[in-house]
């Protein structure tokens, strides 16, 4: 069954960039957003502050909050979204590499993921849905006529990373976040529920050695050629 809202379901691994063109892309075409990857580390900061450090032995806490956890997104004067955790604006503690790391082990909890679920799918509502994760295309919307893989090799990916924390004025080796991006993977893809990986129809983009405006400009142009098709 194909979807009546359009949908594009964007996934891959951690820095490949998918969050950038995601975001780009609901912008260019005026449809909602889906950061799926802040749903998983809204609930890694709320285990945090209730001082939860191992998620696996908080599994039905954690599943609860995943359908109740007061959430919401909202637009900034620029239009891009802002993640709220109990109303109040938790944008950048969620990009805290403690939450990074915490929220993959979250997302390793199958309770925790059929919690988010519907949560995720009533983010579905014309004219269109841009949704961003690990599992868009193969669990959460597989009716989504367009499907992405997202990818860049794992040294490309720790060299954005570095360059993104550093116009942060934050000063981490290209090493360690390699290793860190390594690990994620490594969890993400080996995980026994919703491994990462390309849904079978879904188009592969390897991002390695393209701009981000050349990554939108693919994206896009493959969009209007389906929404042509139909
Ligand atoms: O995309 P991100 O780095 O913000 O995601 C945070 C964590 O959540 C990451 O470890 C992968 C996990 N995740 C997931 O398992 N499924 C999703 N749909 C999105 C993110």
């Amino acid at each position: 069954m194909v979807a009546t809202v359009p949908i594009i379901a964007i996934d891959g691994p951690s820095g490949a960039g998918k969050g950038t063109i995601a975001d780009m892309l609901a912008q260019e075409l005026g449809w909602h957003l889906l950061d799926s990857g802040a749903l998983y580390r809204l609930l890694a900061l709320e285990a945090q502050q209730q001082g939860i450090t191992d998620p696996q032995k908080h599994v039905a806490e954690l599943a609860g909050l995943a359908v109740s956890l007061p959430i919401e997104f909202k637009p900034d004067s620029s239009g891009h979204s802002k993640a709220c955790l109990h109303g109040v604006d938790v944008s950048e503690a969620i990009r805290n590499p403690l939450i990074s790391a915490l929220a993959s082990r979250v997302a390793a909890i199958p309770e925790v993921r059929e919690g988010l679920f519907q949560r995720q799918r009533a983010f579905l509502q014309a004219p269109g849905l841009v949704a961003d994760g690990r599992d868009m295309g193969t669990v959460v919307f597989t009716d989504a006529p367009l499907k992405i893989f997202l990818t860049a090799s794992a040294e490309e990916r720790a060299k954005r990373r570095h360059k993104q924390l550093k116009d942060k004025g934050e000063n981490v080796s290209i090493a360690r976040l390699y290793r860190d991006i390594e690990e994620r993977d490594e969890r993400d893809c080996n995980r026994a529920v919703a491994p990462l990986r390309p849904a079978e129809d879904s188009i592969v983009i390897d991002s390695t050695d393209m701009s981000i405006q050349e990554v939108l400009d693919k994206v896009l142009s493959i969009h209007y050629e389906l929404s042509a098709s139909f």
